[in-house]
């Protein structure tokens, strides 16, 4: 667990409102599993995402997956902060998939926090380290 300082507070309730908008938004017909992201970047903007499914399964993607992809588009190669959210309260907790946690890996540092969120708010905190230890990333090719 990760403690949140109390100014982060205002910031990550633009961070949920934002995961929970994009959510809404979810294209999710197969699995009807929705779920929303939202990253802040380094310029300070909040970018988001949603998975979006496909008729044909393995194209689907994943909301972090978009939202990463929405940072980059824009500009920004850093993630400071991204927030997760999927699921109701008392479900399983909808923690970054193995190749999100590798996508976001190439975009944030090992102490980057990772919430995860149930359609209520938050639920647990992580920093990419816990949820990829010892990983492999841009540093192993020395760009
Ligand atoms: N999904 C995400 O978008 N992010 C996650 O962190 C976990 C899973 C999506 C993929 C698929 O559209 C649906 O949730 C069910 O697996």
């Amino acid at each position: 667990m990760v403690e949140l300082a109390p100014q982060m507070d205002a910031l990550m309730d633009s961070l949920i409102d934002a995961a929970r908008a994009a959510r809404l938004n979810a294209h999710a017909p197969y699995s009807r599993f929705k779920v929303g992201a939202a990253i802040l970047g380094e310029s300070g903007r909040i970018f988001v995402g949603a998975n979006v499914e496909n008729a044909a399964y393995p194209q689907g993607q994943c909301a972090e997956s978009s939202a990463i992809g929405a940072m980059v588009a824009a500009g920004d190669r850093r993630i400071r902060i991204i927030v997760v959210m999927g699921g109701e309260p008392g479900d399983a907790l909808c923690t970054p998939c193995g190749g999100c946690r590798q996508r976001i890996r190439e975009f944030a540092l090992p102490d980057t926090p990772i919430h995860v969120c149930d359609a209520a708010g938050l639920r647990q905190s992580f920093t990419l380290d816990v949820l990829l230890p010892q990983s492999f990333g841009p540093d192993n090719l020395a760009f």
